[in-house]
């Protein structure tokens, strides 16, 4: 996961956080091995920012990517910092429970949990069948 932290972290400085100034980055790594990142962008109205995870899945669809299989997020710590419900959903598109999310600070790996523990029972593409 070290390149994902990486990229993770490059992202994190490119975020435009200037309401917040919470800098958050994500980096995934999708089926065929390539590694995509994204920075929350925030807007003056407020509702319409992005978060991290969302931006990084945008990269990988528009990559040509529909598969993700490691997710690495990082925030600026010392609290450990979780997708957001709605993030979440979205990962969930491309994933499955047992997607591992690597949750980071500024000082590194905090800890690792799997999508189908921070959205159990999920609804999914699978019931549409
Ligand atoms: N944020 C993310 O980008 N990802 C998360 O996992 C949690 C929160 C962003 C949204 C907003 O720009 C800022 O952090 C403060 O909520």
């Amino acid at each position: 996961m070290d390149d994902l932290l990486h990229l993770a972290r490059r992202m994190m400085l490119h975020a435009h956080a200037p309401y917040s100034k919470f800098h958050v980055g994500a980096a995934l790594r999708s089926e065929d091995g390539s590694v995509h990142g994204g920075c929350n962008v925030e807007n003056a109205a407020y509702p319409q920012g992005l978060c991290a995870e969302a931006s990084a899945i945008a990269a990988l669809v528009g990559a040509g990517q529909k598969r993700i299989l490691e997710c690495v997020v990082i925030g600026p710590g010392p609290e450990v910092i979780t997708p957001c419900g709605g993030c979440r959903q979205k990962l969930r598109e491309f994933a499955s429970d047992d997607l591992p999310i690597h949750l980071c600070g500024p000082d590194g790996l905090h800890r690792t949990v799997t999508l189908g523990q921070l959205l159990p029972m999920s609804f999914g593409p699978q019931h549409f069948g």
